[in-house]
């Protein structure tokens, strides 16, 4: 796994976006699996930029997202849905029919989930998987305790989870009870994945899933069995890892190496 320790949320939301523009640039196909919530905002801030800029274009990109609250319609405030179409999708020349998010209304949830999973396979498999997490260690919806083994499907959130995202809502009661997510088996088919921290709050989360043991108590520790995994942090995040100097060093040679 390499850990990249950097100064605040804004060079975090560089680096990752930086990371999706190289990967579009190189593979303009590419099929990027995205995440809601307020981590990635900046990230996605920074590619419509870079996209006004001419930087880059999303024109032949397909995109998976993690999850949907379970009951949401797509066009409800706090779908995950439009919280895609209003801070991504629609600022940039991604082409509607290929962005794709699990649908909360689905009346029969197994043929959704067993569709989204088969819709992933017919594009090719996810090249680049973004990640946030949960202060209690979860990724997507996998809450504690959910299979290494998972696949997309229906999950309880936990109190936790709801309480945290309770200021979306306005208030706890209007936190829906049940999500669609894609599994940590799914999670880890994709090529590389991306896990971006930011903030003290993850601190004890990330301590878990970079450096405890691996076990699905802490579904973000699933991240040590993946071949490609980026951690990006900034220095609140990072505060409970033991090594950090030996990430430092790593990312010094790893800078010295690619100048060459
Ligand atoms: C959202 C998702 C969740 C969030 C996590 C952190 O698609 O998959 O796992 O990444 O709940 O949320 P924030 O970024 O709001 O702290």
């Amino acid at each position: 796994m390499r850990v990249v320790v950097l100064e605040n949320a804004d060079s975090v939301a560089q680096f990752a976006a930086d990371f999706f523009v190289q990967q579009v640039k190189r593979k303009p196909n590419s099929v990027l699996g995205l995440a809601t919530g307020s981590t990635p905002l900046g990230t996605y801030r920074k590619l419509i930029e870079a996209y006004q800029a001419g930087r880059v274009s999303f024109k032949d990109v397909t995109t998976f997202n993690l999850d949907e609250y379970y009951g949401l319609e797509p066009t409800h405030e706090q779908s995950y849905r439009r919280f895609m179409r209003e801070s991504l999708f629609d600022h940039i020349d991604v082409e509607p029919s290929r962005t794709h998010v699990p649908l909360g209304t689905a009346n029969n949830v197994e043929a959704e989930t067993e569709a989204y999973e088969a819709a992933i396979v017919a594009a090719g498999g996810i090249d680049v998987q973004l990640l946030g997490i949960g202060t209690d260690g979860h990724i997507a919806f996998n809450e504690p305790g959910s299979s290494f083994a998972s696949r997309t499907r229906l999950k309880t959130l936990t109190r936790r989870t709801r309480q945290d995202n309770a200021r979306f809502f306005g208030s706890l009661d209007l936190v829906p009870k049940l999500a669609l997510t894609m599994g940590i088996g799914s999670i880890l088919e994709a090529r590389q994945l991306l896990l971006l921290a930011c903030g003290e709050g993850k601190a004890e989360a990330i301590a878990k899933s970079v450096e405890g043991p691996v076990s699905a108590i802490c579904p973000g520790s699933a991240l040590q069995l993946h071949r490609r995994a980026i951690v990006v942090l900034d220095k609140g995040a990072a505060k409970g890892l033991s090594q950090l100097e030996y990430y430092a060093d790593c990312e010094m040679n790893l800078n010295e190496l690619t100048k060459v």
